[in-house]
């Protein structure tokens, strides 16, 4: 059966204020600028301030995916917030977005994916659209992992930062947007990437406070390897998936974990690094925020274009991953 075509007809982000450079961090533990940009390419990042919570980041992105995609709130048909620091353990943040933002018919839950929520959340409601089910669906990546890091621990403090990036879905022209895609997970290393305590397995208590288990712990090196692995293979297999050729590729648009990481994807993929999509200089690891976020980034400073083929590609907690090749659907207007 012939299917519809979907596309990203919005898109909007928004990153806090404050920013915590590479210098700041080194005053707070034993960590130096050098360090952090040669085995992670992060120079800075973006700290919520007290009084904003997930939903707050991802109602500023929200709203200026609605003012750039020209839709009005209320035509909103479902909401989808991937995120891995929600607001509270219920509502769901996206019933606190549904809210803020007036989309009165919009039904709306979460998606807890870790960061490779935002792939999982636009596949998902794409299929929402290609049933018929809905027309407009907004997908949200919103994290604040500021909330969850130890700023005692060096091996993750200086990794993360908070932000969101919105866009919405709706049919497109024939033979543009999502072309393919592809989502994985293996529950078996669910451990290399945890906040162990906060849940039912481990509810808060003075105990699970003391000994910090709220907050991310990260075998980093196994994070690392599966990274560089699954990067490559998900974005080779999905492009194989779209039936285009290396040739035929235009941009990565990465999940921004570590440099070193995105560069073995450019690698086998034959791209230059300027065909990268990055901002992690700037953001560090905004979790499900990383790929909206900088995607809205190339398309706003006139670097993607209507008709590039494009790979969005994520990994994260779980462990999971997920990749979609997007051909661009909107004529740009650009100066
Ligand atoms: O969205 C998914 C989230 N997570 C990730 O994507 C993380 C993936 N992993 C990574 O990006 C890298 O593994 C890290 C950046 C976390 C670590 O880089 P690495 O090259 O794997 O370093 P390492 O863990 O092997 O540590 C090398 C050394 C160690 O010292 P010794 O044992 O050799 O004396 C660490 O203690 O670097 C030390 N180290 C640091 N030194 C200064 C670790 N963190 C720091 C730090 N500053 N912040």
């Amino acid at each position: 059966m012939e299917r519809i075509s979907v596309g990203i007809s919005g898109l909007g982000s928004y990153v806090p204020e404050k920013v915590l450079t590479n210098f700041d961090l080194s005053q707070m533990v034993d960590t130096s600028n050098e360090w952090i940009v040669e085995r992670t390419g992060i120079e800075q990042r973006r700290i919520a301030d007290k009084s904003q919570a997930a939903s707050d980041l991802a109602t500023e992105a929200a709203l200026k995916a609605l003012e750039d995609g020209k839709t009005k709130a209320e035509d909103i048909d479902l909401i989808i917030v991937a995120t891995a620091t929600p607001d509270h353990a219920f509502p769901a943040t996206a019933c606190l977005v549904q809210k803020n933002i007036g989309a009165t018919k919009a039904a709306a839950f979460d998606m807890s994916v870790g960061c490779s929520g935002f792939i999982y959340a636009v596949i998902t409601g794409a299929n929402f659209i290609y049933t018929g089910i809905y027309k407009k669906v907004l997908v949200i990546g919103s994290d604040v992992l500021s909330r969850l890091v130890n700023w005692d621990d060096r091996n993750t403090c200086v990794l993360f930062g908070d932000g969101a990036g919105a866009v919405i879905l709706e049919q497109c022209e024939d033979g543009f947007g999502i072309l393919a895609n592809e989502l994985g997970s293996d529950g078996s290393k669910g451990d290399v990437l945890i906040v162990p305590a906060g849940g039912s397995r481990l509810p808060s208590s003075i105990e699970t406070v003391d000994s910090k288990q709220h907050a991310i712990q990260m075998d980093g090196k196994e994070v690392f390897k599966f990274a560089v692995r699954i990067m490559e293979k998900s974005a080779t297999d999905v492009l194989e998936k779209a039936g285009l050729n290396l040739e035929e590729l235009d941009f990565l648009v990465p999940h921004q974990a570590n440099i070193r990481i995105i560069d073995a994807a450019l690698k086998k993929l034959k791209l230059d690094r300027d065909k990268a999509c990055v901002n992690l200089d700037k953001y560090g690891n905004m979790s499900a925020a990383s790929i909206p976020v900088a995607l809205d980034e190339a398309v706003k400073d006139g670097r993607i274009q209507k008709g590039d083929n494009l790979i969005m590609v994520a990994f994260g907690a779980g462990l999971t991953w997920g990749a979609i090749v997007l051909k661009w659907s909107r004529e740009e207007m650009n100066d």
